[in-house]
């Protein structure tokens, strides 16, 4: 780790945070694909459907289903904020910029230990169920949101939709995956990001008529803006940028507890993080909780390693769709280089998302610093693994899954 002696977040602050931009069918032997029918626009009474969010990961991903929902006259959608992430950056400029609706009630629950977090969602939202009475509860992703809204729902007989179901990273040390187990082994309606995850519900029972293979919403966002977000000026802010042509760069995403709650661990990768920096200029965004850890840890860094606070969506999918090379421990961030062919190299021992391995430009290099560095030089060398967009990855997940829900999901059939 070079020791600049400059301070870790002396660049941190400077991007304002007011600114705005500123299968075919039949593919798959396992899947479930409905004929659309149309009918049931005619049918009465309209479709409930109470949809959560609760941290940022979930805002590109329920996007494009409100969108959708809203354009049917046969649903009537209803959204829940449970305040899991309250910052701007987290939330508010993702609903700006993605126009997705105020949502109609938030719970406020903010930050906590997972136990109070899940228990303060489970205890607020069980009012707003019994006050809305949805014919559906719609949740996204693996956050404790979305398992404590499914929990509350299922005891209430509610019907539950797991928008992404059956990833598994098998690495129960996550939260994640214990959300994600849970909430699958909760939920009615399973749509489904890619193969492996069907046989992973199969092989924890799930039946096979409730697994969807729909494709994944979050690339149904990317793909609805990114021509947008390349009109973004943070490549100017950052001096990426050489009149219209981009330099090479890089970005780097840090947030899983494992990679910096400790010290010594965070001060690893950073270490490997500056060898690459030596040679191109890296964006780290910096999260919250990498925030917390940074300030306290007193770890320094190369000048080239850019710290910049969180920033929007739309700057985001800006610089990723621009790197040279992106460095991550995110889930969603493997899926959105593998949509956009950027090389990408995850920084954990085990992904919940194979198909951007197997097809798309992803590489599970760990955390060991000699590797990530190898790793980095080869994509530097021009040797980038070069692949492929996933099967439905299409930007018509969110339309395949509304087409489906007004197809089985029973109406107005719960008893309170
Ligand atoms: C949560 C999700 C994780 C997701 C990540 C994306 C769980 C278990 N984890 O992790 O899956 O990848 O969001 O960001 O649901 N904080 C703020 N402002 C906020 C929210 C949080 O400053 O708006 C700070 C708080 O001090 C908090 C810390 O960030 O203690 C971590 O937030 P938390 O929601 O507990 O977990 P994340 O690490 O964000």
């Amino acid at each position: 780790m070079t020791k600049t002696g400059a301070g870790i977040l002396d660049r941190y602050c400077f991007l304002g945070t007011n600114r705005e931009v500123s299968i075919p069918k039949g593919q798959f032997a396992d899947v479930i694909l409905l004929e659309y029918t149309g009918n049931h626009e005619k049918m009465s009474p309209r479709l409930k459907v109470l949809n959560v969010v609760g941290a940022r990961p979930n805002l590109p991903k329920i996007a494009p289903l409100m969108r959708e929902m809203q354009r049917h006259e046969a649903i009537e959608p209803i959204l829940v904020h449970t305040g899991q992430h309250y910052d701007e950056n987290l939330s508010d400029v993702f609903f700006r910029q993605m126009g997705i609706p105020s949502p109609h009630v938030n719970l406020e629950v903010g930050s906590g230990s997972h136990a109070f977090q899940t228990a303060e969602i489970l205890k607020r939202v069980e009012p707003v169920l019994l006050e809305h009475k949805p014919d559906l509860v719609l949740v996204v992703g693996d956050v404790n949101s979305t398992i404590a809204v499914s929990l509350a729902a299922a005891k209430l007989g509610i019907g539950v939709a797991h928008v992404e179901a059956g990833l598994r990273s098998y690495d129960r040390s996550m939260p994640e995956e214990i959300n994600r187990v849970l909430t699958d082994a909760l939920a009615d309606y399973l749509f489904v990001t890619e193969e492996e995850a069907i046989q992973n519900l199969l092989r924890e029972g799930r039946p096979r008529g409730s697994i969807f293979m729909v494709g994944n919403v979050m690339i149904d966002s990317l793909r609805h803006f990114l021509s947008l977000a390349q009109q973004s000026v943070i490549g100017d802010e950052l001096g990426l940028k050489n009149s219209a042509s981009w330099r090479r760069f890089g970005v780097l995403t840090l947030h899983r507890p494992s990679n910096v709650d400790g010290v010594q661990k965070l001060g690893e990768l950073l270490g490997a993080i500056d060898t690459i920096a030596s040679e191109l200029p890296i964006i780290f965004p910096v999260h919250p909780r990498t925030q917390q850890r940074l300030m306290q840890s007193g770890i320094h860094h190369h000048p080239q390693l850019r710290l910049i606070s969180s920033v929007g969506y739309l700057d985001f999918l800006c610089l990723l769709s621009k790197a040279t090379l992106v460095l991550t421990d995110s889930g969603g961030i493997q899926e959105e280089t593998t949509a956009l062919g950027v090389p990408c190299l995850t920084l954990r021992e085990n992904t919940e998302r194979p198909v951007t391995i197997s097809e798309g430009t992803n590489l599970l290099v760990g955390t060991d610093p000699s590797k990530i560095v190898g790793a980095a030089k080869d994509i530097l060398c021009g040797r980038a693994k070069v692949g492929k967009i996933p099967p439905l990855w299409d930007g018509r997940a969110a339309t395949r899954i509304v087409e489906i829900l007004l197809q089985v999901v029973p109406r107005a059939s719960i008893n309170y």
